[in-house]
C-alpha cells in the first residue's frame, strides 16, 4: 500500500456558531493541540504524504495556524458554503494532481483512528472505487444512514431525506471517506443539490458510483471516528475520550498512576517506566519524564524536563526550561522557570528558581527566592555544586554564589560569594534585655487610659 499515493482532504470551513468563539472551531485544542492537527497526524499516520485544508470561515487565522499545524498542508478557500461535495471540490487543483487515493476527512472529528483509514486505504487498492467508514450506534439521529441492499452499500441518505423506515437503521456515515484518486472528480462533478438541505452532498458519491457499476464498499469502526465536536461540551467529551486512551497506554507503557482520571496529560507528553504519578497532575506541552521519577500530587508541570530518579511535589510548579537531572527534588509550593536543577540538588519548600543553575548536590531552603527581574530584564543566578543556601534568602540576579559557598538564613544577597564562603546579607540582630517586658507594660497602660 506504502507505494500508492495518497491526499487527504480536510474539510474545516464549517464556522462552528455553536462553539460561540472568536476562534475558528477546529483550532479549538484537544489535548493542548488544535483539534484539526489530531487529523492532519491520523492522516499522516496513513500514510498520506499529501494534505489539502479546506477553510472558509476564519480564512486568514486558519491559514496562518496550518503553517505551524500542517506546514504541508495546501489551503484551498471554500467561497460558499454548499455542502460537503462543493467543499472537497474546492480542493480540485490539489486532486487533479492526480493520486491512487483520496481520503476525506472532517477538521471536526479529532479522534479519528489511522487503522480506520489504512483499511479504507486498503479496500482502495483491493479496486473498490469509493469506501464509507459507518459505524453503529442505538442512537443514530442527526447522522447520515448507510443504505444496503443484499449486503451491498448502495447510498447514504441524511436524515432529513430519510423515509420512517430508514431513519431506523442504526448504520450510520462516520464522515470518512475514501475514494479511488482517479475516479474522484468525475463522482464529485456528477453530485447535484436536489434535497432537504439544497446542498451538494458528498455521499451521493456513493449512489452515483454504484449506478456506473463501481464497487462501493462499507466498512465498520468505532464511534469515536465520527465524534465530530460542535460545541464545548462535546470538546470536554472528545478530550475525556483522548485522555482515557492516554492514560491507559502511559499504564500500559509501566507507569503508575494511582488514580488515573485526575493525572491530565499533554499530545506530546513523555513518561518513562516506574515513574508514580500520584492524584492531580497536569501535564502541559513539553515535558519529558524519565524513569524512576516521583510526581507528587497536585503538581503542574509543563515545558520541563525530568530525569529519573526526580522527586517532584506536592503542590509543584515547573514551568517551561525546568531542566532537572538525576534525583533532583522540588518539593511542596516550589516554582522553577527556565532553570537546571543538577544531580541531587534539592529545593525543598516555597522557593522561586528563576533563570538559574543549582548545582549538584546544593541545598537551597525554604523561602529562597531567585530575584531575576528588575521590571525590565531577566537575570541570571548561578548556584555552585554543594552551595548552601539559608531558608528566606533572595539572591538578587545577576549573581554567582560559587561551589560549596553558605548563605546565611534571612539574607540579601547582591554581591557574588566565592567557592567555599559564608555570607551574611542582613543586619546583625540586637537584643536588649527586659525591654520586652517593658514594652509590654507601656503599651497595656496606655490602652487603659485610653478607655477611661
Ligand atoms: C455529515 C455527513 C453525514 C454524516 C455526518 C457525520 C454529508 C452530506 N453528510 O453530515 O452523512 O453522518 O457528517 O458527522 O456529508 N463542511 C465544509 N463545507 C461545507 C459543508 C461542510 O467545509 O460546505 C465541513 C464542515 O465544516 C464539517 C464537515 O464538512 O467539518 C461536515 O459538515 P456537517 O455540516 O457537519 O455535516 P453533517 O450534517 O454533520
Ligand atoms: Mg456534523
Amino acid at each position: 500500500m506504502s507505494q500508492r499515493s495518497c491526499l487527504s482532504v480536510i474539510l474545516a470551513a464549517g464556522e462552528g456558531t455553536r462553539m460561540k468563539s472568536a476562534m475558528p472551531k477546529v483550532l479549538h485544542p484537544i489535548a493542548g493541540l488544535p483539534m484539526v492537527t489530531h487529523v492532519v497526524k491520523a492522516a499522516e499516520a496513513a500514510g498520506s504524504g499529501d494534505l489539502a485544508l479546506v477553510i472558509g470561515h476564519g480564512a486568514e487565522e486558519m491559514r496562518k495556524a496550518a503553517a505551524k499545524f500542517a506546514p504541508k498542508a495546501a489551503t484551498f478557500v471554500q467561497e460558499k458554503r454548499l455542502g460537503t461535495a462543493h467543499a472537497v471540490l474546492a480542493a480540485r487543483d490539489a486532486i487533479s494532481r492526480g493520486y491512487d487515493d483520496i481520503l476525506v476527512m472532517f477538521g471536526d472529528t479529532p479522534l479519528i483512528d489511522p487503522d480506520a483509514l489504512s483499511v479504507a486505504r486498503r479496500k482502495l487498492a483491493e479496486g473498490a472505487a469509493v469506501v464509507v467508514v459507518g459505524f453503529r450506534t442505538p442512537n443514530p439521529s442527526g447522522y447520515g444512514r448507510l443504505i444496503e441492499r443484499g449486503g451491498k452499500l448502495v447510498a447514504i441518505r441524511e436524515e432529513k431525506d430519510c423515509s420512517e423506515e430508514e431513519k431506523k437503521i442504526t448504520f450510520c456515515n462516520g464522515g470518512l471517506m475514501a475514494v479511488a484518486g482517479g475516479q474522484a472528480l468525475k463522482l464529485l462533478e456528477a453530485v447535484g443539490n436536489k434535497n432537504a438541505k439544497g446542498e451538494y452532498y458528498l455521499t451521493d458519491i456513493v449512489e452515483i458510483a454504484g449506478m456506473q457499476g463501481l464497487v462501493v464498499v462499507a466498512t465498520q469502526a468505532s464511534f469515536e471516528n465520527a465524534l465530530g465536536i460542535n460545541n464545548r461540551a462535546e470538546l470536554a467529551e472528545a478530550e475525556g475520550i483522548w485522555q482515557t486512551r492516554r492514560r491507559r497506554q502511559a499504564m500500559l507503557d509501566g507507569v503508575t498512576l494511582i488514580v488515573p482520571e485526575t493525572v491530565f496529560f499533554s499530545h506530546d507528553t513523555e513518561i518513562g517506566a516506574d515513574t508514580v504519578v500520584e492524584p492531580n497532575v497536569w501535564f502541559g506541552p513539553g515535558v519529558k519524564i524519565a524513569t524512576g521519577a516521583k510526581i507528587h500530587a497536585f503538581s503542574h508541570i509543563e515545558g520541563a524536563t525530568i530525569a529519573s530518579n526526580c522527586d517532584i511535589g506536592p503542590f509543584a510548579r515547573l514551568r517551561p526550561g525546568a531542566d532537572l537531572k538525576q534525583k533532583a527534588k522540588v518539593g511542596n509550593f516550589c516554582e522553577v522557570k527556565q532553570a537546571t536543577i543538577e544531580e541531587g540538588a534539592k529545593v525543598n519548600h516555597l522557593t522561586y528558581i528563576g533563570d538559574a543553575r543549582v548545582g549538584a548536590g546544593a541545598n537551597i531552603g525554604a523561602g529562597t527566592i531567585t530575584c531575576n527581574y528588575d521590571g525590565y530584564s531577566k537575570f541570571f543566578t548561578d548556584i555552585g555544586e554543594g552551595a548552601f543556601v539559608g531558608s528566606n534568602s533572595s539572591l538578587v540576579a545577576p549573581v554567582t554564589i560559587g561551589k560549596g559557598g553558605y548563605i546565611a538564613s534571612g539574607s540579601v544577597i547582591t554581591e557574588s560569594v566565592p567557592n567555599d564562603a559564608l555570607a551574611f546579607g542582613r543586619a546583625r540582630q540586637r537584643t536588649l534585655p527586659g525591654k520586652g517586658k517593658e514594652l509590654r507594660e507601656r503599651f497595656a497602660s496606655a490602652a487603659a487610659a485610653k478607655k477611661k
